[in-house]
């Protein structure tokens, strides 16, 4: 392969944001996006994969463990994004883990990739959302087979050649630095901030991308996540 060969880029749909990346997410690449409760990590999801489809043409594949998909086609719908209508179209999987949720019984990880294989094949996926990776660790008590899990979980996700966005919950933005194993295995990670007066948005770590360390402003609006480029959030 030409080592001069660029990066191809996958366009998030997040206005300002692309400007920041280069032109958008490396493709078929594992990303991180952490962030506090409410600091807009499912509409940042929601919004990579409305702007795939409606845009790129490009389906997805939404995981989760814990929302509805009746909520998430109300809460979406303020957007403007009409999930229901491209799920009926085959351009959007929602896939809730059909595994029990219980303590001390860890998921079947075996089950869940089944699942997440059949529905990328299902619809030709480009594009994953899994949110959140902190929701698969309730059920362990060790560690040591949660790590193992998460690392299956993220080695299959490369292989399917998506455009992957992995959802994880920080505590508070003052823990920044606690990272945790699912940002060791992205390739990127995006942190979300969200505090009283301000949000914003920083981008971590992007290999082959050319990118600042700056915390920009962002904004929800009744169109999803806009950032400002350049534009200090505090
Ligand atoms: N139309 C809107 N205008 C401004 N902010 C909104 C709007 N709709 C939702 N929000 C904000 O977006 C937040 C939801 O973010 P969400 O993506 O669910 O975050 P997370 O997944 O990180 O918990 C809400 O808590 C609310 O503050
Ligand atoms: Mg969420």
């Amino acid at each position: 392969m030409n080592i001069s060969t660029p990066i191809e880029r996958v366009p998030t749909g997040i206005h300002g944001l692309d400007d920041l990346l280069e032109g958008g997410l490396p493709n078929g690449r594992i990303v991180a996006l952490t962030g506090s409760a409410g600091s807009g990590k499912t509409t940042f999801g929601f919004q990579f994969l409305q702007h795939g489809i409606v845009a790129c043409d490009e389906p997805g594949v939404y995981v989760t463990l814990e929302e509805e998909a009746s909520d998430l086609y109300m809460d979406m719908g303020r957007y403007g994004w009409e999930l229901d209508k491209h799920v009926r179209e085959q351009k959007l999987v929602l896939l809730k883990s059909p595994i029990p949720f219980e303590v001390d019984m860890p998921l079947s990880v075996d089950a869940l990739l089944d699942e997440i294989h059949r529905a990328v094949t299902e619809v030709n996926a480009k594009r994953i959302v899994f949110d959140s990776v902190a929701a698969l660790g309730l059920p362990y008590t060790d560690m040591v087979s949660l790590r193992r899990d998460v690392l299956r979980l993220c080695s299959m996700l490369r292989e399917l050649g998506c455009t992957t966005l992995l959802t994880t919950e920080m505590p508070d933005s003052e823990h920044v630095t606690r990272f945790g194993i699912e940002q060791f295995v992205a390739q990127g990670a995006i942190l979300l901030h969200v505090a009283q007066t301000y949000r914003g948005i920083e981008i971590r770590k992007m290999r082959g991308t050319k990118h600042d360390t700056n915390v920009h402003r962002m904004r929800i609006t009744d169109r999803g996540l806009v950032v400002s480029p350049g534009e200090h959030p505090f």
